[in-house]
């Protein structure tokens, strides 16, 4: 499966922080935002990666995270010229998809849970459509929202609707059949001009190859959009790195588990930013995994 980062947009609501420099590259917690999708994609297994960020921003995000061998992935960059819609990653990712499945996340999206990396393994394996992942929030209006019958099965979903019909957002994270790159060039652009994920998804429902799951009680999925939301995630995980003395996100404790790197390179990545707690507790973590 082929991944892709989305992180475009202009992140206008978070203006003037997000004037000169992108939204995905600003600090949560101790790391950049983009480590938190990049650590989910790498926690499904996924290695070769698209990052599509704006003209303007592609620069920092090569800067940061290059051609991905130093984390043992195969990292890319493309651009999107104007925010054309989530759905428009799978046309400027299409030759990058080529002849795979693939799994969208977007930049901004932050996951924290018990076991997410069997979950999505699992949940990788024989995509047959899409797999949409499902989070109950108190405000559904804010988000696309799937609503499921009785056994569970998604029957509808609706994009920010103002009565929305159940409390589950579609969280922004998808994994698609390797035809996502051609029901996306059918799409049509809605009224704000965009290629909108939720058609896109509602394509594959009224094929009957979309599924839902759930993300339970004891996952966190943080909103990153406003200043104050932004600021609770960092608290987030500021809380539970210092309580448990274990790092979210740490794509080089990522790599190093999932087998992607080895110990040695793990410590030299470390090693690299040893001036910081953060570069310190990736030498540790080499150390007692090595
Ligand atoms: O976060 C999950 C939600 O993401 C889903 O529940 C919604 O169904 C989905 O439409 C999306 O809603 P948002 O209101 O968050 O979409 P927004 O336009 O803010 O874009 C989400 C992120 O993707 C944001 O960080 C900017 C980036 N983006 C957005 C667009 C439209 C791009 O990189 N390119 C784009 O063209």
């Amino acid at each position: 499966m082929k991944g892709i980062i989305l992180a475009g947009g202009s992140g206008s609501r978070l203006h003037p922080m997000t004037l000169a420099m992108s939204k995905q590259l600003l600090p949560v917690g101790d790391k950049p935002m983009v480590y938190y999708p990049l650590s989910v994609l790498m926690l499904a297994g996924i290695r070769e990666i698209l990052v599509v960020s704006t003209p303007a921003d592609q620069p920092h995000f090569r800067a940061l995270l290059g051609d991905g061998s130093d984390l043992g992935l195969a990292v890319d960059h493309a651009v999107q010229p104007t925010p054309g819609g989530l759905a428009q990653a799978f046309l400027i990712g299409a030759e990058h998809i080529g002849h795979d499945p693939a799994a969208l996340v977007l930049g901004d999206n932050i996951f924290h849970g018990p076991a997410f990396s069997d979950l999505l393994v699992e949940n990788a394996k024989n995509v047959d459509g899409c797999v949409l992942f499902g989070y109950p929030v108190t405000d559904p209006e804010r988000y696309g929202v799937g609503e499921t019958d009785s056994t569970g099965r998604l029957v509808s979903i609706e994009e920010k609707p103002a009565r929305p019909r159940s409390n589950r957002a579609i969280t922004g994270l998808y994994f698609y059949a390797n035809d996502v790159v051609d029901l996306a060039r059918e799409l049509t652009p809605s009224a704000r001009g965009e290629l909108e994920i939720t058609d896109l998804n509602r394509r594959y429902l009224d094929q009957g190859r979309a599924r839902l799951v759930d993300l339970g009680r004891g996952f966190a999925w943080l909103d990153t959009g406003t200043p104050e939301s932004l600021l609770q995630a960092g608290e987030y995980v500021q809380t539970l790195q210092s309580r448990q003395g274990v790092r979210i996100a740490c794509v080089e404790e990522v790599a190093l588990r999932m087998g992607y790197i080895d110990a040695d390179s793990c410590y030299r990545l470390g090693a690299r930013m040893g001036n910081s707690d953060y570069g310190r507790y990736v030498m540790a973590i080499a150390r007692e995994l090595g």
